[in-house]
């Protein structure tokens, strides 16, 4: 009973101290018009059965132009999704049908659009570290791209 209240008196500090408390299973992560994500690690905690990322294009250009998706697999298999992606379209999000090397991946947004992406955090320790994120839409790999880290 202590212990709850302990944690509950962390949680309280406010964001700063809240961003890095146990077992947060989400990630706020944000795509603008210049071409950046505003992260570039997410942390995950093993102790989370699905972790969430909630993608929001801070933008106002169109997804045809500057679309944002968040595409999460190993560091390693990165650039062939990207090259596969391309390859497959907008209208596919950017992401080749049945791409087995995806862990996981959002649709794409346009500018003052969100979404939302589940990812079981059990295939993210079998498939192992090192793990990134990235958007797919064609040449933003380069830029948008970023580290996650399983804690
Ligand atoms: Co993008």
């Amino acid at each position: 009973m202590f212990r709850k209240l302990i944690v509950a008196s962390t949680l309280a500090l406010g964001a700063a101290g809240a961003a890095h408390a146990a077992d947060t299973c989400s990630a706020n992560l944000e795509g603008n018009d210049a071409m950046r994500y505003n992260m570039a690690n997410i942390d995950v905690p093993k102790s989370c059965a699905t972790f969430t990322i909630n993608l929001k294009h801070t933008g106002k250009m169109a997804k045809n132009v500057m679309g944002h998706n968040v595409v999460v697999a190993k560091t390693a298999d990165m650039s062939g999704i990207d090259a596969d992606g391309i390859k497959a379209g907008l209208a596919a999000d950017y992401i080749k049908a049945g791409d087995a090397r995806v862990i996981a991946h959002s649709k794409v947004v346009g500018g003052g659009e969100s979404t939302t992406l589940s990812v079981p955090v059990a295939k993210l320790t079998a498939a192992g570290a090192p793990l990134s994120f990235f958007c797919s839409f064609p040449g933003h790999s380069a830029l948008m791209k970023g580290t996650l880290t399983l804690k």
